[in-house]
């Protein structure tokens, strides 16, 4: 099946390039986040950017990722963090689909670094509290991944085990077990072979 280049391109990668990103590029990846579709509109995604070049913050944000994440993410051109406002403006109730939009805003991102030959890798191996803590993330909002963003780079200089994971075979499940047909687990006919 044939699927637009934008989505069979993304990867998450661990060997990144030394190349910087340009202010401009960069910035363009948080135009396209801001486009994203929300719960009524009330686009709940904020974002904290570190450059490599802002090393004081860049090195605060490498030192909440867990360690196997550390290792190669200081390698990235630039890292952020993701962040989910927990209530709605309008009423201040709990807004259920905070982390579903940052999700969505990031997919937007995620497609418009991929047009610019940009790789994301996206976290959720990080000390959450010490995030807040360290980026003064106040009470309402809460962080939901680090992502690590920059051009490709050379698998073979990444430590073997991680070299292994860079090139290994990337795995779906069929969509066979992802689509139903009128009830949850019913086989829809058109997955009905694994064709996927
Ligand atoms: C919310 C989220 C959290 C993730 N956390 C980590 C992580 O802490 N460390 C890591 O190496 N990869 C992490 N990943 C990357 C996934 O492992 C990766 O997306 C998955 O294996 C599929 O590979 P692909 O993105 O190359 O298609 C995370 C991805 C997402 C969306």
């Amino acid at each position: 099946m044939t699927i637009h280049n934008l989505i069979s391109k993304r990867k998450s990668i661990r060997a990144f390039s030394e190349q910087p990103i340009d202010d401009e590029t960069l910035a363009s990846l948080f135009e396209a986040a801001r486009w994203a579709p929300s719960s009524a509109n009330e686009q709940p995604w904020r974002f904290i950017l570190a450059k490599k070049e802002d090393k004081e913050a860049f090195v605060k944000m490498q030192d909440c990722l867990l360690e196997g994440n550390k290792i190669w993410a200081k390698g990235a051109a630039a890292l952020f963090i993701t962040i989910a406002k927990k209530n709605f403006d309008f009423n201040n109730k709990a807004n259920i689909y905070s982390w579903h939009d940052v999700g969505l805003a990031t997919a937007m991102l995620s497609v418009q670094a991929t047009e610019l030959n940009l790789y994301l890798h996206q976290m959720g191996g990080f000390d959450h509290a010490k995030a807040k803590e360290v980026f003064a993330i106040p009470d309402d909002y809460e962080a939901v991944s680090i992502i690590a963003v920059g051009y490709e780079g050379d698998p073979e200089l990444l430590p073997e085990n991680l070299r292994a994971r860079e090139v290994g075979e990337r795995k779906r499940k069929p969509l066979s077990e992802l689509v139903f047909s009128s009830q949850f687990g019913k086989e829809n006919d058109l997955f009905k072979t694994t064709n996927n």
